[in-house]
């Protein structure tokens, strides 16, 4: 679990940003191809027992700078068969890029983290990459590595692949925006302890479950992040008339784990038209929420029609506005799902929407005369 604090005198791991997300799946393969066909990734590399692994199968998938990582068990005494059976399709590992594995992994541990693995070299004839890893909430990993003395498609041990990309529209996902993860109640304050403890991160803000909840859910939110690139909100239900979306997950997944991942694009409205057109399933809008949404931000010139009609939510904050759409959960127990935002300044993660969304919802109850 989580150390207590000490007064770190070791400087924190330097992180130059995600490298990459990696999945443990029920079905690689199958998951591999849902994300090339409905999401436009393309399909990059593999590694399994034609390139001499002996327990899994791994795809990796790239669009812009976004990596995941998908690999499946082949064997039913593989930790991912364990991880699949206890939570499901999940996010295992959020793979930190770092300039010095050892001295990374070093200032990890004596910042209070537990390792799952010491620094060791992978080599082939395209080069090395060093890793190394340690663990975080739940079941979730960081992997601690430095490829820049790798020239290969991935890492050692894999191959291009001749999975093909699906055709379709093209999606136009640029980068990793932040990566949410659900803690159990209670422990909201240790975790946010632990990233600045063990990584040095900073608060950049947090949401009061008076600020995010309805009378129907209520969550409590700390965003952490390094100070440049890797932003990693924390979720912790809180008491509302209903079940928490919170403990809802915590439920299905068993543990903490990763909730969901936000992948950011430089236009929503031509990225949400692709993704749909390609069945990816996003949350439905009341039509309610665009009535209040209109209201507040009337004074920005916003494809109102288009964003309604697509299901595009809009959000602001001091610094500008930003739009965003949750997907459904991708996964078949509803834990794990996918946020695609397009910042125009704006900093927040659309906390405004939670709250609109909920009351527009509340809105048609009543008028139903079920409220
Ligand atoms: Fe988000």
């Amino acid at each position: 679990m989580v150390a207590p604090s000490p007064a770190p005198t070791v400087a924190p791991p330097c992180l130059s940003g995600v490298d990459h997300l990696e999945w443990w799946v029920g079905n690689a393969r199958t998951f591999a191809g849902f994300l090339s066909a409905a999401v436009g990734f393309t399909p990059v590399a593999y590694a399994g027992p034609e390139t001499g692994r002996r327990d899994r199968v791994s795809y990796l998938l790239r669009q812009g700078e976004v990596r995941l990582l998908i690999s499946g068990a082949l064997d039913p005494e593989s930790p991912i068969a364990e991880h699949v059976r206890l939570h499901g399709d999940g996010v295992r590992d959020v793979a930190f890029g770092v300039d010095d594995v050892d001295a990374a992994h070093a200032a990890a541990l004596a910042r209070g983290a537990r390792s799952l693995r010491d620094p060791a070299d992978d080599t082939d004839e395209h080069g090395t990459i060093r890793h190394a890893a340690v663990t975080t909430y739940g079941d979730t990993v960081h992997t601690l590595l430095d490829r820049r003395r790798y020239a290969g498609p991935f890492a050692p041990g894999f191959v291009p692949t001749d999975l093909h990309a699906a055709p379709g529209p093209e999606v136009g996902l640029r980068r990793i925006d932040h990566v949410v993860g659900n803690v159990e109640k209670g422990t909201l304050g240790q975790w946010v302890a632990f990233y600045e403890d063990v990584f040095g991160f900073e608060q950049m803000t947090h949401f009061d479950d008076d600020q995010i909840s309805t009378e129907f859910s209520a969550l409590m939110s700390t965003v952490v992040w390094d100070g440049h690139r890797v932003v990693m909100p924390l979720n912790e239900p809180a008491d509302g008339r209903r079940k928490s979306q919170i403990e809802e997950y915590l439920d299905f997944y068993r543990s903490p784990g990763v909730q969901h991942i936000a992948l950011s694009t430089a236009d929503i409205v031509d990225t949400v038209r692709a993704l749909r057109e390609r069945g990816v399933r996003c949350m439905t809008v009341p039509p309610d929420y665009y009535l209040g949404a209109r209201e507040r931000m009337a004074d920005l010139d916003l494809p109102w029609a288009e964003l309604e009609r697509l299901g595009i939510l809009v959000d602001r904050d001091e610094h500008g506005h930003l739009l965003q759409i949750f997907t459904e959960t991708v996964t078949d127990r509803p834990t794990v799902f996918f946020e695609i935002i397009q910042r125009e300044g704006a900093r927040g993660f659309g906390e405004g929407n939670f709250k609109a969304l909920f009351e527009a919802i509340e809105r048609a109850q009543a008028e139903r005369g079920n409220l």
